[in-house]
């Protein structure tokens, strides 16, 4: 079964006020399964708890008495005026939580951007078409440099305007919760942008050879394949699931144009980071005019609002598609959309920040009345 069959929500009840009622309501959209596997992380949860943890630390002023009749989330990203600095963050295999899967979160994005996933269980092409904001396509490299053009080349031609490498998961720890519940693929949901490359040939292990190691490591993306991408595509390339500032500093050396702080949500490496945390590094190490965008935690206009302070240019959220595509399709993408622009712009007006550009580290207070 792709998803619980419970038919989505038609119309929007009036005590779905945050994008935590979403997630609440959206377990019972969900087999439990699928459940353990959206909200999941790898190994102890470290990462993923983190993540929230670090974000409910930071605080913001309130100021008073500012004038912000002329306010506005919009910003310029990547060149292009976008309407508020929230994306949506790729996440494969929609179709899990919703029939239509991505081209239903696609037509619920109404301006936002959208990051679609190479996991993505709906073609590339048929997401674009459904799509009226701006897209990005989440590239994953694939064992043959051929076959990871040809996804670059697809993306290209669908109208897809920056490209977004994922380089945090050469290993996907498989998640806990997600394994003790059973969880495994339907054949009815695949990726599909990938079904057609034919399989490599394992490689051959001995006994002394490590599974990791030898096995899954061997075709883990190099430097070398970061020079040979951006030799490919004009498109501009994000890095996604940054956390050191050296990476930061390696991967823009190479001639890439954006960052993405990230730690994939806490499903990569157990002990990374809280993104939040390791944001002001690597704004720190690229200088002001560098593109830095994070991801992992946002659920609130607040939280947003944290992540530009400390350095973020916009900010992507990931679950929170999932929940609102469980609940009510496009209409609960859009409108958990709407919610969290209405509370960034609350945000924005309480914190005397009429603009994204007046956000800074001086808006945070720490506990001890040190603005950072
Ligand atoms: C169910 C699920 C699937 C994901 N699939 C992808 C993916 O295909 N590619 C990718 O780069 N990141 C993927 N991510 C990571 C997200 O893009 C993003 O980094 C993370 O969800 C942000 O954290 P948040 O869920 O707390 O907002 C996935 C995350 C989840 C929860």
């Amino acid at each position: 079964m792709i998803n619980s069959g419970k038919a989505k929500l038609d119309s929007l009840p009036a005590d779905l006020l945050t994008l935590e009622d979403y997630a609440r309501l959206a377990q019972s959209y969900v087999d439990p399964p699928v459940w353990a596997w959206l909200q999941g992380g790898s190994g102890s949860l470290q990462a993923l708890e983190a993540n929230r943890n670090a974000l409910q630390r930071l605080a913001v002023y309130n100021r008073l008495l500012v004038e912000c009749r002329h306010g506005t989330t919009a910003i310029r990203l990547l060149g292009q005026d976008v309407a508020h600095p929230v994306l949506l963050a790729p996440i494969g295999f929609q179709r899990l939580v919703h029939p239509e899967g991505e081209v239903a979160c696609a037509r619920g994005a109404l301006d936002t951007a959208l990051v679609v996933s190479t996991l993505a269980s709906c073609p590339l092409e048929d997401i674009a078409g459904a799509a009226a904001g701006p897209l990005w396509f989440q590239l994953y490299f694939q064992p043959e440099r051929h076959q990871t053009l040809a996804l670059v080349r697809r993306a290209e031609a669908a109208g897809y305007q920056a490209l977004v490498v994922t380089l945090d998961t050469p290993v996907k720890p498989q998640g806990v919760a997600a394994q003790k519940a059973g969880f495994a693929l339907p054949e009815s949901v695949s990726s599909v942008n990938v079904a057609d490359f034919a399989p490599t040939s394992p490689v051959r292990l001995t006994r002394a050879d490590s599974f990791i190691f030898q096995g899954v490591m061997a075709y883990a993306p190099q430097l070398g394949d970061i020079d040979w991408l951006r030799g490919q595509t004009r498109l501009p390339i994000l890095a996604k699931g940054v956390s050191h500032p050296d990476d930061a500093r390696m991967l823009i050396g190479a001639g890439l144009d954006g960052i993405i702080v990230s730690n994939h949500g806490g499903r990569s490496l157990e002990a990374a980071p809280a993104a939040i945390d390791a944001l002001p590094a690597v704004r720190e190490a690229l200088g002001r005019d560098a593109t830095i965008l994070m991801d992992g935690g946002i659920r609130t206009g607040s939280d947003v609002l944290k992540a530009i302070a400390l350095g973020a240019n916009a900010v992507m959220i990931g679950r929170p598609q999932l929940h609102a595509l469980a609940v009510a399709g496009s209409l609960g993408v859009a409108h958990m959309l709407k919610l969290l622009r209405e509370e960034l712009e609350i945000a924005m007006a309480l914190s005397g920040c009429p603009t994204i550009k007046a956000i800074t580290p001086a808006c945070l207070f720490r506990a001890e009345g040190v603005p950072c």
